[in-house]
């Protein structure tokens, strides 16, 4: 009796082991987290995959925002060779949607209950014509400012809540020698601070009529030029080796106390993790003066390539089931510095930054201040976003005065709209 319920533990053994590897097979991934907590929150996934019997190819295309990894990503898709798993965000799921390119999700989706999981927001952008052909990764929340609390001590100067407090700290920073405002001078660094001083100077609808309608009279309101004006003024309180400088860095600056501040979005928690520090004590997260209310959101994506071979369909698929697992969305969030993107998970083991930013994000959901990124590809066209980016960069980069820079932005983003 003994021997044959051996006999039948051996022969099922072997029979899951030849199924699991009748189906394991291979996911090429592009994606752009090349930092260090961009790293080890990416490994999480590839460790799931690997578990699995599935073999991770990565393509890891360096460069904040994924610029660089969308022009790698369209020079492969026009050879006729995607890869089989792409981080590609917003609108931009629509538009390879649209090319008919793209896996549907739609059986990984049901049988893991999506629908009922991903808030609706995010739901409606992960589909294209009603079916899934993106797996939602995390909520980042981008209006944060994140300090070092000794350096704000060394120079006697306080948090900023408003944007007088805010130059007033600067001030006392600088007259203490060091930088107050780690800054890494590239058009999207520059594009993610000004969005979130939009967002603060002008309030959640005016943010809405700019950055989201795109409004072009609003574009060059005064309210624009205000705004535009608090950006310029940051830029005395940054170092001169700031221009071309990777974010990452900027936040070595601030986890290192060589500067005090840093304007991002919560990836840069990622780092401070990833460097060992600690929220309320080695640093802290602030919201951008005037946007306490505001939740400025920017989630992660991947897509997946339409593929025949029925081992890689399955690596595929395998992947697109654990991005969504609880699992993952706690391993991956905890170090990439988001929160996660599907209900349900508990607020343990995340740390009071992101619990924080869980509790704003439902309640911003409510009130009307949640509000997709512009500079992170959530809210407006390619084009659009494009022509701002080239407003934004040229008036910070130039002499260019507010009330230029707010006329052309209108004058761009109608041409863009053509
Ligand atoms: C992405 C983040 C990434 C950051 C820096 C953002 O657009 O959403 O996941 O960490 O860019 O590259």
């Amino acid at each position: 009796m003994l021997r044959n319920v051996k006999w039948i533990i051996v022969v099922s053994v072997l029979a899951i082991t030849f199924v699991a590897n009748a189906t394991a097979g291979e996911v090429e991934v592009l994606h752009w987290w090349t930092s260090g907590g961009e790293a080890a929150a990416v490994q999480e996934l590839q460790k799931m995959l690997q578990n699995e019997g599935h073999t991770w190819r990565d393509f890891a295309v360096a460069g904040g925002a994924g610029a660089n990894a969308m022009t790698a990503l369209k020079s492969r898709a026009v050879s006729g060779n995607p890869p089989t798993a792409a981080q590609v965000k917003g609108p931009q799921i629509q538009e390879w949607a649209a090319l008919g390119v793209l896996t549907n999700l739609d059986d990984v989706a049901q049988a893991e209950n999506w629908d009922k999981l991903v808030p609706g927001v995010v739901a409606d952008i992960m589909k294209y014509e009603g079916h899934w052909v993106a797996v939602p990764v995390n909520v980042h929340r981008i209006n944060w400012l994140w300090c070092n609390p000794a350096v704000f001590q060394k120079a006697g100067a306080q948090y900023p809540k408003t944007w007088d407090e805010f130059f007033a700290a600067c001030e006392k920073i600088q007259k203490a020698g060091l930088i107050p405002v780690g800054f890494g001078g590239q058009a999207w660094q520059e594009a993610t601070a000004w969005e979130s001083i939009v967002a603060g100077v002008g309030g959640t609808d005016f943010y809405k009529k700019t950055l989201i309608q795109a409004d072009e009279q609003a574009l060059a309101s005064d309210t624009m030029v205000k705004a535009l004006d608090i950006f310029k003024r940051i830029k005395p309180y940054t170092d001169r080796n700031a221009p071309g400088r990777d974010w990452n860095l900027a936040t070595t600056m601030v986890i290192k106390g060589e500067a005090a501040m840093q304007f991002m979005g919560d990836w840069a928690k990622g780092e401070f993790t990833a460097a060992g520090k600690l929220p309320g004590k080695d640093y802290d997260a602030l919201t951008v003066p005037g946007t306490a209310d505001a939740f400025l959101f920017n989630v992660d994506s991947f897509i997946m390539f339409e593929v025949k071979d029925p081992a890689a369909k399955a690596a595929q698929k395998a992947m697109a089931r654990l991005i969504l697992s609880p699992d993952f969305q706690v391993a991956f969030n905890v170090s990439k510095g988001s929160i996660p993107v599907r209900a349900g998970i508990a607020e343990t083991p995340f740390d009071a930054v992101a619990i924080a930013s869980m509790k704003d994000f439902e309640a911003t959901a409510k009130s009307g201040g949640l509000m997709p990124s512009m500079a992170h590809e959530m809210a407006v066209s390619p084009a659009v976003r494009g022509a701002m980016f080239d407003v934004i960069t040229n008036f910070y980069n130039s002499d260019m005065s507010a009330a230029d820079a707010a006329q052309k932005l209108a004058d761009a983003v109608r041409e863009a709209k053509m």
